[in-house]
């Protein structure tokens, strides 16, 4: 499973790639916004902090808009992947890019159905939202499940990626799963690390080894 940062926080950023564990990043137009930084020099400094798939969410809502602003974000790097909404417009938009071997990222999928369509239009990923799912009382891993089984069944290459992880139990099912890829926040990362019987495991072995030496 491929572990993708959520976020637009160089920072964060940083210090998840210092781990050598992190293999991509997924922004969308709220994380950028958070930033207080213009978009493309957002982008630009996450290009030469990560050496990995880098989703940049187009802002049109029309097909020929999201078109025209993927093919200016692919241009700026050879890891941009563009993402497009899960829309009629967003789904058009794919098929053309795609079709000129850009990599799209279909965003905001809560169906399988939408995820159909979007490997029928050649998405590289889906990134179906387990998260936002849960909080409306449906349960997310069910449509990462479903879509597995489904682009299996048809040999799709487009990759699940296991959008919108809150927690670390998000991440374990989706890996169960066999989602391809999760993105979640770095927190929900530095989370992935912990478990409190390794601080005590650890913090014995120490003062064992203390002791022996003195
Ligand atoms: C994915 O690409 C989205 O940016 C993200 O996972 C959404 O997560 P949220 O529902 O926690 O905002």
């Amino acid at each position: 499973m491929k572990f993708f940062l959520d976020t637009a926080d160089t920072q964060e950023l940083r210090q998840a790639v210092a781990t050598g564990l992190a293999d991509g990043v997924t922004t969308n137009p709220s994380l950028i916004a958070k930033t207080g930084r213009k978009l493309d020099d957002v982008v630009r400094e996450i290009t030469e902090i990560v050496d990995g798939p880098i989703s940049v969410e187009t802002l049109s809502l029309d097909a020929d808009g999201m078109y025209k602003e993927g093919k200016t974000f692919a241009a700026m790097h050879k890891n941009i992947v563009v993402k497009c909404p899960l829309t009629e417009a967003g789904l058009a938009a794919t098929k053309r890019l795609s079709g000129e071997g850009i990599p799209v990222n279909v965003t905001l999928c809560f169906s399988a159905n939408q995820a159909l369509l979007a490997a029928k239009a050649g998405a590289a990923y889906i990134s179906p939202f387990v998260g936002r799912l849960d909080d409306v009382g449906q349960d997310g891993l069910v449509l990462i499940e479903d879509i597995l089984q489904i682009y299996e069944i048809y040999g799709f290459q487009t990759e699940v990626l296991a959008a919108s992880l809150r927690h670390p139990l998000h991440v374990h099912q989706c890996a169960l799963a066999g989602a391809h890829v999760g993105t979640f926040p770095f927190k929900v990362f530095q989370q992935l690390f912990k478990h409190p019987l390794t601080d005590i495991g650890l913090a014995k072995f120490m003062e064992d080894w203390k002791k022996s030496q003195s």
